[in-house]
């Protein structure tokens, strides 16, 4: 089983989002019960709720049904998951600060470095912007996620 944690700032955009589109590959891959996949945010003013009804709507339009309720990240997620990844730099430094130790900062990863379509360096936060916003996060996060996915398949 391996187990990937996707984190943003309040686990209604970016993550849940993420969680949805790396899902649906390993459905199409025929691999769902050889991963755990789950997603949480940084702060928790969120907690218990859907995702934005926006991300909802554009992940609608490209066929995603996104059901996640948003939780906060904790130190028990660096013990559990193998792959932590951060949607953005305030993310990536948050999360470092969480890691105890060396071998929980080993997994943590930026969710842009997988993408070889785009050159993006983050996953912007979509929350105060417009319609493109979140068609930009989803480009980026389909683009990642295929990266992801051929990274971290055990090679048999
Ligand atoms: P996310 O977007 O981190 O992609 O879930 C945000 C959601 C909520 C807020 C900021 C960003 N907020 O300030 O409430």
């Amino acid at each position: 089983m391996i187990s990937v944690l996707f984190v943003c700032l309040g686990n209604i955009c970016r993550s849940p989002m993420a969680e949805g589109v790396f899902k649906r590959i390993l459905e199409r891959e025929g691999c769902t019960a050889d991963f755990h996949i789950d997603s949480a945010g940084l702060h928790d003013y969120h907690r218990g709720e859907l995702p934005d009804e926006r991300m909802r709507r554009h992940a609608e339009s490209r066929g995603y049904c996104l059901i996640h309720r948003s939780r906060p990240v904790t130190k028990e997620d660096f013990e559990i998951f193998d792959h932590i990844i951060g949607m953005d730099s305030y993310n990536m430094k948050a999360l470092a600060r969480m890691a105890a130790g060396d071998a929980q900062r080993k997994k943590l990863h930026s969710m842009t470095d997988f993408c070889s379509r785009h050159k993006a360096k983050e996953v912007p936060d979509p929350y105060y912007g417009g319609a493109a916003g979140f068609e930009y996060v989803i480009d980026l996060l389909e683009d990642a996620c295929e990266g992801l996915f051929k990274t971290i398949l055990p090679h048999q």
